[in-house]
């Protein structure tokens, strides 16, 4: 008998199809809903492996209904939406989608910070609302990307590439990281620091860090403290290594510039967010990764995971 594989979100018919021979599917059918927490906990029973996306919480929970749950393959690089301790205690194999997702990432991530260093998204707007009656030598002036110091904290795939695209820009590059990337050192010329002089000095600050027990709101208050003035914070990682009081305090007070935002500590935000009401942050709902090229790669390394898991010569990409 072929092991049942519950796939958390409707996906694509082609996808399905190529799998049906090999696992007995059950879906969630809908593509813009998350399965109720109810529905998991029923499915999660009966699962061999499940496809599960960010939206899902994997915790204790869920775990201890999973009575033959083998594998769980998490259709994003970041795997904080599982308990993997958890999971490593019942023998379960946790597994995510990195490298296929580096390149889009860091294109996302360069574009927001030249979106939010440019007022790109008030300037667009400035239009839509019809505010544009003429000329001035200051409107919408931002600021420049060329020759500035860009500070990366989480050097890791991401953090490389994201450097690589700075580099195009001559930027000065630091960044901070738990270990040295010698690669980035030599290839372009990233400049390593603590973490507070990296604060201090950079005209960007990106976080690229994955949010783990260390990690937990690193961007707090003092954090914020040491930022230049001047400083635009750009998060394309994980909102809950933010304090998003402290975040909110910074940016009223003036105490740094601007914010670009991909991610925020609970996920939906809606509009009336106190984040989202500031003229000088840029806010995305979580779109990373979001090319129709790369989240098709994703989805299927989940399946190549799966397939390795239960057929082949174990998972590819385990955490
Ligand atoms: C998305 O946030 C991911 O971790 O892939
Ligand atoms: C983390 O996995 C990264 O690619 O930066």
């Amino acid at each position: 008998t072929k092991p049942i594989l519950y796939i958390t979100r409707k996906v694509p018919d082609q996808i399905v199809k190529k799998i049906t021979s090999n696992f007995d599917v059950r879906m969630w059918e809908y593509e813009d809903q998350p399965v109720p927490r109810n529905v998991l906990l029923q499915e999660v029973r009966n699962a061999d492996g499940i496809l599960c996306l960010i939206s899902e919480q994997i915790d204790k929970e869920i775990l201890d209904q999973a009575k033959r749950l083998k594998i769980i393959s998490n259709m994003a690089v970041g795997y904080d939406n599982i308990d993997v301790l958890a999971a490593r205690e019942k023998g379960i194999v946790v597994t995510n989608t990195p490298d296929v997702l580096t390149e889009t990432t860091a294109d996302l991530t360069f574009a927001l910070l030249m979106a939010t260093a440019r007022r790109l998204v008030e300037a667009s707007d400035y239009i839509r609302n019809d505010q544009w009656t003429n000329w001035s030598p200051y409107l919408l002036a931002g600021s420049d990307i060329h020759r500035k110091t860009i500070g990366i904290v989480g050097m890791g795939r991401i953090g490389h590439a994201v450097a690589k695209r700075a580099k195009g820009f001559d930027m000065s590059i630091l960044y901070h990281n738990r270990n040295r990337n010698r690669n980035a050192e030599v290839e372009l010329q990233a400049e390593y620091t603590d973490f507070e002089s990296l604060l201090r000095n950079a005209d960007f600050v990106v976080s690229l860090v994955p949010h783990t027990l260390e990690t937990d709101q690193l961007f707090n208050k003092e954090a914020f403290a040491k930022m230049k003035s001047s400083a635009i914070f750009i998060n394309a990682s994980r909102g809950k290594v933010v304090d998003e009081d402290a975040l909110l305090h910074a940016l009223h007070t003036k105490e740094i510039k601007a914010a670009g935002l991909d991610v925020f500590s609970t996920e939906p935000i809606r509009r009336d967010h106190s984040l989202v009401k500031l003229d000088n942050v840029v806010c995305l709902p979580h779109i990373g990764s979001a090319s129709v090229e790369t989240r098709t790669r994703m989805l299927q390394l989940c399946i190549e995971n799966l397939e390795g898991y239960f057929f082949g010569k174990g998972p590819k990409t385990p955490v």
